[in-house]
């Protein structure tokens, strides 16, 4: 059943054609969307008899998809709702669609979608950022060694490498926000491509249905799928993080490391070594970048080098869309599980502590002597080397011995051998200095509490076609 039968002089024979043609089994999820901006559209068509009718039509309409009837039979959710329209209350049914085209519908929807949906993930990604926070507090004095190249650095406090991974949620927040700002447009109102010979009152209509503007070009209206790409990739980008930290935690927890206690929660066992206790939570955490990768390169590849204006290439980006948002949330939830299990092992890390990885801090001893860093860099690399020939850990040399690698080196020096000792001396801001992760915490805390997201995000109540 569509909208344009009576185009053509025969109904097509072939059902797998019409099956091709559909999109009512990719759309159907917008049935919320299109009710609720039918309803909006019929008051703004202002026959006010015909509007109490179209509303209660739709109520029906409502309660019959909610109902679970099968929608199989239409072409697509927009011809559906009006469709079931007319099957409640005939005529009145037929006058919604005046001067509307699904060209716009299909975006309407979609933008109500994000509307609700991207907040949610707002609202997910704060709760993570709650049990990030909550995790680094439980933990204030445990250190534990850094890694570049995955090869030992120098020490941080545990709760500084925890926090971060509060400031990727933060950015994921602020992009998703920013990228509500696109979405948050009310396309109503541009009709096919050209406009609409309804007056209809599109500042009014946006209102109406909690829009903060209206498109101002109705050819660019119908072509945009800017504001869905955008939203996908800062999820991939969000995942991404998600899959770096995820890797983290696969190497911290394995035997080799063990700085992280595996949690049964997140663990599985195998079929066959009964031994094996594997993070497979947080390897499937990893794994999922690469689905919302896919879900935008699909979308970005289906858009590009379409002609302005509706072409039903774009019918496609609905699995993208759907998809993203779900699969985004489903982690979101679930790294907040995972994390919430997370246990670090302070003597396993306290183990890792080699004397080398106070390098850094011997050397920054000499720049602080008024040795130009280069040298003070040459010479503790050479205790390095020396000490790897002789198999010697560097904090074994005495102070008198060091000063023949440097003459700089006095009896003090050996306080550089210590964890606290290292990570006491940062000073910079955003440092793994205890007092600077206390500041950190803290800013974080106002970040969560901060009301400006909720404010940015409020028009949502509004819109809400649920
Ligand atoms: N089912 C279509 C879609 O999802 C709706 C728009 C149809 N417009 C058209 N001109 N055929 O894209």
């Amino acid at each position: 059943m569509t909208l344009w039968d009576r185009r053509f002089a025969k109904r097509r024979s072939d059902p797998r054609l019409d099956a091709f043609l559909s999109s009512i089994h990719e759309d159907r999820f917008l049935w919320p969307a299109e009710i609720g901006a039918s309803r909006a559209y019929a008051g703004a068509l202002r026959r006010a008899g015909e509007h109490a009718r179209i509303r209660a039509g739709l109520a029906t309409v409502k309660a019959r998809i909610e109902g679970g009837e099968d929608l199989g039979r239409f072409e697509d959710i927009h011809s559906a709702v009006e469709l079931m329209l007319t099957e409640e209350i005939g005529e009145a049914g037929k006058k919604l669609h005046t001067g509307r085209s699904r060209n716009e519908q299909v975006v309407v929807d979609e933008r109500l979608f994000l509307k609700t949906e991207v907040p949610r993930l707002v609202r997910l990604l704060r709760e993570c950022q709650r049990t990030v926070v909550r995790l680094a507090e439980r933990h204030p004095g445990v250190i534990m060694p850094a890694y570049t190249h995955l090869q030992p650095a120098q020490c941080v406090l545990f709760s500084h490498y925890v926090m971060s991974a509060f400031w990727p949620l933060e950015r994921a927040k602020s992009r998703l926000l920013d990228a509500l700002e696109r979405i948050d447009v009310l396309p109503l109102g541009v009709g096919a491509l050209a406009g609409s010979t309804v007056p209809i009152d599109r500042k009014a209509l946006a209102k109406s249905l909690g829009f903060a503007g209206v498109s101002q070009n109705s050819m660019d209206t119908v072509s945009d799928r800017g504001f869905i790409l955008e939203t996908l990739f800062v999820l991939a980008l969000l995942l991404l993080d998600l899959s770096r930290i995820a890797e983290d935690l696969v190497v911290f927890s394995s035997r080799e490391f063990g700085y992280l206690v595996l949690d049964d929660a997140v663990a599985t066992s195998s079929s066959l070594m009964p031994q094996k206790k594997n993070p497979d939570v947080y390897e499937l955490i990893r794994a999922a970048a690469g689905r919302l990768f896919g879900q935008v390169a699909h979308l970005y590849v289906t858009a590009k080098g379409l002609p302005s204006t509706y072409n039903k290439d774009l019918q496609d980006d609905k699995v993208p869309l759907r998809q993203g948002i779900e699969e985004a949330a489903r982690v979101l939830e679930v790294f907040r599980i995972a994390l919430s299990k997370i246990r670090p092992d302070r003597r396993a890390m306290a183990k890792k502590i080699e004397p080398a990885l106070f390098a850094t801090d011997l050397a920054d001893y000499l720049a602080r002597r008024g040795v130009p860093f280069r040298e003070a860099h040459g010479a503790v690399a050479e205790v390095v080397r020396v000490s790897e020939e002789r198999r010697k850990p560097i904090d074994r040399w005495t102070a008198s011995e060091l000063r023949k690698f440097h003459p700089r080196i006095g009896e003090d020096a050996k306080a550089v051998f210590s964890a606290d000792h290292s990570i006491g001396l940062k000073r910079t801001s955003g440092s793994t200095h205890p007092d600077q992760v206390k500041a950190q915490v803290k800013e974080a805390k106002r970040l969560i509490a901060s009301r400006g997201w909720k404010r940015r995000a409020a028009f949502v109540s509004r819109t809400s076609v649920r």
